[in-house]
């Protein structure tokens, strides 16, 4: 098993913030690492949403990566510089 150091991770940017991550990390565990559940914002209940079925099928973990808007965050892997924006970011 490889120890979890600064070396073994790279650094991607969430909402504005510099955060380390593993490298091959999908993006919606790299922001569950992070604490946030807030992934997108619900167009009808104006609620908070976030990942449910973890495979691609559910569309909940839509996040904005590198520009790429409606990205499935489940199926997204974690590089090195990559730009990450969440419905909670634009609000801030
Ligand atoms: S968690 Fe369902 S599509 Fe990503």
């Amino acid at each position: 098993m490889t120890p979890r150091t600064a070396a073994a991770q790279v650094e991607v940017t969430v909402d504005g913030r510099p955060v380390l991550v593993r490298p091959g990390t999908s993006v919606a565990a790299a922001l569950l690492e992070q604490g946030r559940w807030d992934f997108r914002v619900d167009p009808v209940s104006g609620r908070d949403r976030g990942p449910y079925c973890g495979m691609g099928v559910c569309l909940e973990c839509e996040v904005t990566v590198d520009g790429r808007a409606h990205v499935r965050s489940c199926l997204e892997r974690v590089r090195a510089g990559m730009r990450i924006d969440t419905a909670a970011g634009e609000d801030a």
